[in-house]
């Protein structure tokens, strides 16, 4: 899967790119992520890619131009879906990783500042995506989230262990998780669920659904707690 981003921050894909999964996705060929600065594609003397708001309102706005010209020299190469990441696009689910990770090629467009010239949005973005509903300051965390994403469902870059089918919200699931546990049995008194090492094995699967069952529940509810843990202290238990 061929991973263009347009970004007027490039340097700040240089840790997520060369560390875990995705540096692993990259280095079996999975994936591979080319990164342009749209900055290079202004056509203003002092390479200027934002001006003020038409209508007077607060804050700059990404000129057409730069972003056109940018896309461009990327859909000569060949076409693609151009995906705009924003707090105005749909939001980000698993469903739309899994769609858009059995494509050959994505151009994910990172905005800063305010908004893009509108006209640019109509004429060139294929998608809006939003991470949810709060404001960063710009695409780029959005884009590395979603890259993240699509690189862990393409073949051969997580292992058995690790495998992707068994996640929460893969293949129409939209359960979360469940409690797990490690070694050892017992720690600072605290003993794992006697089921889990009961080895029954319906039993556990059984343990498991209702435990994600209620986690969805009240996670997923937008209820508020009825108790929230207050700071977490040297020592604490709870
Ligand atoms: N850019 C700024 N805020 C964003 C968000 N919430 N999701 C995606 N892109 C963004």
């Amino acid at each position: 899967m061929q991973i263009e981003v347009l970004s007027l921050f490039p340097e700040m894909f240089a840790g997520f790119l060369s560390s875990s999964i995705v540096a692993r996705a990259i280095e079996k060929e999975a994936i591979d992520v080319r990164l342009t600065d749209f900055r290079s594609f202004s056509k203003n003397k002092h390479r200027k890619v934002d001006d003020y708001a038409y209508g007077g309102f607060a804050g700059l706005v990404l000129q057409a131009q730069p972003i056109w010209d940018a896309l461009n020299a990327l859909l000569e190469q060949g076409p693609a879906p151009v995906i705009y990441f924003t707090p105005q696009g749909r939001q980000l689910n698993q469903a739309i990783l899994e769609h858009y990770a059995a494509l050959p090629r994505v151009i994910l467009l990172c905005g800063h500042y305010k908004e893009l010239d509108q006209r640019i949005r109509d004429m060139a973005i294929s998608d809006e995506i939003s991470l949810g509903d709060y404001v960063l300051s710009g695409g780029e965390l959005a884009s590395m989230v979603f890259i993240d994403g699509v690189a862990r469902l393409q073949a051969g870059v997580l292992t058995d262990a690790q495998s992707a089918t068994s996640d929460s919200f893969s293949d129409g699931k939209d359960s979360l998780g469940f409690p797990c546990y490690s070694r050892p049995e017992e720690w600072m008194g605290v003993k794992v669920p006697p089921v889990l090492t009961s080895g029954d094995h319906a039993q556990i699967e059984a343990w498991a659904q209702a435990q994600a069952k209620s986690l969805t529940r009240t996670r997923r509810t937008n209820e508020i707690p009825s108790k929230l843990k207050g700071p977490m202290r040297i020592g604490s238990k709870s």
